[in-house]
Parts: C-alpha cells; structure tokens; sequence
C-alpha cells in the first residue's frame, strides 16, 4: 500500500510541475502586459491538481482502466488552470501568446466561445502540454487551460451550484432561465467591449491643434 501511495504522489507531482511551469508563462505576461502596455487583461487566475477522489470518480465515470499508464492517456485535465480575462479579444489573445510558445504543444482546442455549449456555457478550452524536466529526464505533461471572462466565469460558477444543487437533474424553468442569463452576460461582454474600444480611441486629454 505504502508503495503505492508513493507511485500515486509521484504521479500526481509530475502534474504540479507542469502546472507550476505554465503559471510561470502567465505570470510573465502578465507582469509583461503591466510594464510594457500599462494595461492587465488577466483579471484572475486559479489553478488546481484534481483530488484523488475526483480522479477515481472521473476514471470510474468514463470506464477508464484504472493504471497510472492509462489515466495519464486518457484523463487530460489532472492539471488545470482558469484565466479569467477583461474582455472576449483578451482570451484568443492570451491563447494566441501562450500556445505560440516553443515549448508548447496543443494537444486539443474546444472553443466554446465561438460554439457555446447548449445550456449556454462559454470559455475557450485548450489541452496543452508543457515539458517538465526531472532528474530521470524530461517529460510532456498535459494541462487544461480555460480562458473565460468575468461575465462567463459568473455564469459557470452559478450554473456549477445549480448543476450540483439539483444533483443534474435542473429543471426546465431554470434551464431555461440560465439560457438567457447567458445570453443577457454575452450581450454584456459586447458591450463592455465595444465601450471599451471606444475609450482607447480618444485621446485622454483634449487634442491640441498643430
Ligand atoms: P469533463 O468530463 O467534465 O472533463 O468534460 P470534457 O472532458 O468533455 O471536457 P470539456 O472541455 O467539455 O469540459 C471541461 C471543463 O470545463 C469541466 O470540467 C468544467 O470545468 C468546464 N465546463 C464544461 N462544461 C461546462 C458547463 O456546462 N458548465 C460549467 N459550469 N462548466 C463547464
Ligand atoms: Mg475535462
């Protein structure tokens, strides 16, 4: 048992690492985005190592053989990270800066921002891996990372407690009602950005003639 507790820790830190590494990425741009450009478009990180309750719960969900082997082939979000952003534009954009990296590799992209989901949720997902290099050598690991803003980070939190509040059984008035609750953070998520846009393009102070 000991052993195997021990294989299960080894297990698990390598995803700590690969964590570590692609916060690392975030934190530089955005500390990069405060010096250069005056301007943070990350309004919020979080990050978390599944729990092994919720890794047995997923393995068992998805009939999934339960080897150190094959959770590492087939469960790809062990490690995860959420960025909550100001504005749409900011999460393709931090994508975009992170995914062009060299040592980044996608495994996999769901935009749910350009398809929502059908019970209205939205966040841009994408499955990269990062090399974590240890004393034996280096090796890949995936971590899910989630770029959403303010307005679809409160949406999914309440849907979350709803969801589980209702242990997945929601009914339709709610549903339906979280269906345009969605619809009403989109329309302000335009707005905010066109606004926004607006701001940036007029001079801060009263042009002066030349
Ligand atoms: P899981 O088995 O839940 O991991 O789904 P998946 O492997 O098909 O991946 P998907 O990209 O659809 O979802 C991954 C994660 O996105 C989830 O663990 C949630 O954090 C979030 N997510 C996806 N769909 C929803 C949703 O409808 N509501 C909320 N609140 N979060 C969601
Ligand atoms: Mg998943």
């Amino acid at each position: 048992m000991r052993a195997l507790r021990d294989q299960f820790q080894r297990f698990l830190l390598e995803y700590q690492f690969g964590l570590k590494e692609v916060e690392t990425k975030i934190g530089i741009l955005r500390d990069e985005f405060l010096h250069m450009h005056d301007y943070n478009p990350i309004e919020h990180v979080s990050s978390r190592v599944k729990t092994p309750d919720s890794l047995a719960e997923k393995v068992a969900r998805k009939g999934i053989d339960p080897s150190f082997p094959s959770i590492r082939r087939h469960i790809t979000d062990v490690a995860g990270i959420r960025l909550t952003v100001s504005f749409v534009a900011d999460a393709y954009r931090l994508f975009d800066l992170l995914t062009q990296q060299a040592d980044i590799t996608v495994r996999e992209v769901k935009d749910y921002i350009a398809e929502p989901k059908g019970n209205g949720y939205k966040s841009l997902h994408a499955i990269v891996e990062v090399p974590v290099y240890l004393s034996t050598g280096p090796v890949a690991v995936p971590v899910e990372v989630q770029f959403r803003t303010i307005a679809m980070d409160f949406w999914a939190s309440l849907e979350h407690k709803i969801y589980y509040k209702f242990d997945r059984q929601v009914p339709t008035h709610l549903l339906d009602s979280l269906k345009e609750a969605a619809d009403t953070a989109a329309e302000l998520d335009a707005r905010m950005e066109r606004l926004h846009r607006e701001v940036h393009a007029t001079p801060p102070f009263p042009a002066i003639e030349i």
